[in-house]
């Protein structure tokens, strides 16, 4: 399929309200098979080989790839998302000879790791190597890398011979783009190239862990749990961040998880305790918001949905507790409809802050604003 400006993308204003500055390219492409879209990858290498950005697919969430070897390029995404230069990318690799390319040491706790779970949703951190520009990196003399399991991201990679710094593909402070439309309705415009693969299949950023030092630490939680983590290492090191809320005197370890992330405009209030009082209190919250005219939303997995129904709330469902990963998998875009709606306000319950449910509840927190009623 040969490129083509997305007829829906002329006319949309980016999240900042922002005219449109460049013309961005959409193409979407088969989801298994990226070699039937050989000339969208074609384009996207040309683009990256001349300095500018293409949004890619991966398995977890939408990527913003420049050259990570290019200081300019790499320049672009941060002014492209509007981020803070403090914070660093995740260089994207697709295969494993590439690493050596970003990390200087390889601890043998790491090529545990690697062994492990690369290609998938975990991002190492390792010593930095000088090729790679300090913009990259943050200012940091340490590097984050991933490689990919998604055919699409890593055709894209590999398309390019080049390591992509990447960042998640929205508007800074927005929640990330688990689907290509999400991209383009934060950063048409501004950007050369979507490539759409379709909806992210974890929808969670990647688990981040640190393997400078001693240690193993977890530096942000993923679909890589904790517990498959130290089945592999033996016990881990926890950020405290990532159990309290951070502040002053308590900084996170990775820099972007100190940023007001991955949240909405919309007032998210997560309600936690005993699932009848659970259910219960949010019906009577919601309904309280609804009186004074806000325009109130309840997020309910398919456990809880008939208490819900027909009580003139915005019902918005998010996957099944018994499958906590279609929870995962929806809360980023569950998020964004909230705002896409319009609500002033959302209730949604608290999940078991295991396996999976700490990267949720992690995500969860940070959208609400650690807004959370005990009943
Ligand atoms: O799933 C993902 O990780 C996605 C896809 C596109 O790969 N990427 C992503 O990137 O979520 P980003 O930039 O949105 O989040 C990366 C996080 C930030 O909080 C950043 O501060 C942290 O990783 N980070 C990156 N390099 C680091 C380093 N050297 N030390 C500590 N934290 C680092
Ligand atoms: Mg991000």
């Amino acid at each position: 399929m040969t490129p083509v400006p997305a007829e829906a993308a002329k006319n949309i204003k980016n999240a900042a309200g922002l005219t449109n500055k460049m013309e961005t390219l959409f193409c979407s492409i088969g989801k298994d098979n990226p070699k039937a879209s050989n000339d969208v990858f074609k384009k996207a290498a040309e683009i990256i080989k001349g300095g500018g950005l293409v949004a890619f697919p991966t398995e977890t969430v939408y990527g913003l790839g420049a050259n990570a070897l290019d200081r300019t390029a790499v320049k672009k995404i941060y002014e492209a998302k509007g981020r803070p230069s403090d914070n660093p990318l995740i260089v994207h690799i697709s295969s494993l000879p590439e690493l050596k390319t970003a990390a200087k040491e390889i601890s043998p706790k790491a090529e545990k790791l690697i062994d492990a779970f690369w290609p998938g949703p975990l991002t190492i951190i390792f010593k930095k190597n000088d090729i790679i520009p300090f913009e990259t990196s943050g200012g940091l003399d340490t590097i984050a890398v991933r490689f990919p399991e998604n055919p699409a991201a890593r055709y894209f990679i590999r398309s390019c011979g080049l390591p992509i710094a990447a960042p998640s593909a929205n508007t800074s402070g927005r929640p990330s783009p688990t689907s290509a439309k999400h991209v383009l309705s934060d950063l048409n415009g501004k950007i050369d190239m979507i490539i759409d693969g379709g909806s992210a299949k974890f929808g969670l950023e990647s688990t981040i862990v640190s393997t400078v030092g001693d240690e193993i630490t977890l530096l942000r939680p993923g679909s890589v749990t904790t517990g498959m983590l130290e089945s592999v290492v033996g016990k881990i090191k926890i950020d405290k961040t990532i159990l309290v809320k951070p502040d002053e005197n308590l900084r996170p370890l990775a820099p972007g998880m100190k940023y007001k992330h991955y949240s909405p405009l919309c007032n998210i209030t997560i309600v936690k305790g005993d699932r009848d009082k659970v259910i219960k209190a949010m019906a009577e919250l919601a309904e309280r918001a609804g009186e004074k005219g806000e325009k109130t939303g309840i997020i309910t997995t398919a456990e809880d949905r008939a208490f819900f129904e027909n009580r003139g709330f915005e019902l918005l469902s998010l996957g099944r507790e018994t499958s906590p990963e279609t929870i995962g998998a929806g809360l980023l875009r569950v998020l964004r409809t909230c705002d896409d709606l319009h609500l002033s306000s959302a209730f949604i319950k608290a999940f078991p802050e295991e396996g999976i449910g700490l990267a949720i509840m992690n995500r969860l927190k940070k959208a609400a604003g650690y807004n959370i009623i005990e009943v």
